[in-house]
């Protein structure tokens, strides 16, 4: 941390202070001392646990999806499954379980090497990629769980009337925020105009426009879709800057480089950038919905009775209720899918 400390330091020490895109950008993706780069992040060792972790269930209904769609595109070409920020590749790996077709070819986009290793554990035959743009065109599945919310974002306040940037700045060696004259005025003004005029506080994730553009091309070449399941809202605009270390919520400048900082997703952002490309756009709709209108409750059923294991089967219902309950990640998490201007309609969305 304390690297990661000095080059936060230096870089502040520019300007007397830094955007929050930028701290975000050097603590999570630092070449060297990035959290994203060097750190443990997921499993009971890391700092949190994600849905695929918590039950088999989510990745073996993402998988049903899957091939429903590979079934409907009717591709000549052969399909592959790219998992866009794999984790420790729980999630394709119970995917390519349920698929079974020996056609597909899977794939990581990553940048963790700790991650990669779990991944090629999980999945040896899967190819790893740093860039959407190393993926070789062939129609392809994309998913993102919990992949756009690890992007840097800037935000906004309006004091005595005045929009001005949130920045962060240091004294007595402590990180703490401070406001100044907006960085990128061409950004602030393109987002602001999608914000009702009573609104005093928004947030922009700065990487969704280029995520969302890149795989729409890659998309419009090769056929497909892309799934993202993420925490967020489409109306809403509060500060959502959050930090998790060791399971637990801690404040976001507390432990730059060894905590995980994310950010809810805006999904009308996604909706908006979707619409400027000429692309299909599916949800948002709850994990919730989407899990239970896809079989997860008769998924269960299955898999319960397939155990005599009293415990086996309380496990099962416990999974699978942390990823549905609307108290637990039900509810805050939402799907939404894009697709390029073809007849598809994936399963799962009103
Ligand atoms: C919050 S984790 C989610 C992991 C996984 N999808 C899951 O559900 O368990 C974010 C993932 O995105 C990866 N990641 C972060 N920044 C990335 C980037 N710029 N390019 C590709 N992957 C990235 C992380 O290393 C990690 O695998």
């Amino acid at each position: 941390m304390e690297k990661i400390k000095t080059i936060l330091n230096e870089e502040i020490r520019k300007k007397g202070y830094i955007s929050i895109s930028r701290f975000m950008e050097i603590s999570l993706s630092d070449p060297k001392e990035g959290y994203y780069v060097n750190q443990k992040p997921l499993g009971k060792a890391g700092d949190f646990i994600t849905a695929p972790d918590m039950t088999q269930i989510f990745g073996e209904v993402i998988g049903a999806w899957s091939a429903d769609i590979i079934n409907k595109i009717k591709s000549k070409s052969l399909f592959q499954i790219i998992d866009l920020g794999g984790g420790r590749g729980t999630l394709l790996k119970d995917i390519k379980r349920v698929i079974k077709n020996d056609n597909i070819s899977f794939g990581f986009l990553e940048i963790n090497k700790n991650l990669m290793i779990n991944q090629k554990e999980a999945l040896p035959e899967a190819s790893h990629y740093k860039n959407i743009s190393d993926i070789p065109n062939s129609p392809t599945i994309f998913i993102g769980n919990e992949f756009l919310d690890v992007f840097p974002i800037n935000q906004y306040i309006k004091i005595n009337k005045i929009w001005q940037e949130v920045f962060i700045t240091t004294s007595n060696n402590r990180l703490h925020y401070c406001y100044n004259n907006i960085e990128d005025k061409i950004l602030f003004e393109e987002h602001k105009r999608n914000f009702p005029d009573e609104v005093d506080f928004f947030e922009v994730n700065t990487m969704i426009k280029k995520v969302i553009t890149d795989i729409s091309f890659f998309l419009k070449r090769n056929n497909g879709i892309c799934l993202f399941i993420d925490y967020g809202y489409s109306d809403g605009y509060g500060n959502t800057l959050q930090a998790i270390k060791n399971h637990k919520y801690v404040n976001p400048l507390s432990f730059p480089g060894v905590s995980d900082l994310t950010s809810h997703i805006n999904f009308s952002h996604i909706i908006n950038e979707t619409k400027n490309l000429g692309m299909n756009f599916f949800g948002p709709t709850t994990q919730r919905n989407f899990l239970i209108k896809l079989g997860a409750l008769e998924r269960l059923k299955i898999l319960k009775k397939s155990t005599n294991s009293e415990k086996i089967k309380k496990d099962l219902e416990k999974g699978l209720n942390r990823i549905i309950e609307n108290s637990q990640m039900g509810e805050l998490f939402k799907v939404c899918a894009i697709s390029p201007k073809t007849k598809l309609i994936p399963e799962g969305f009103d």
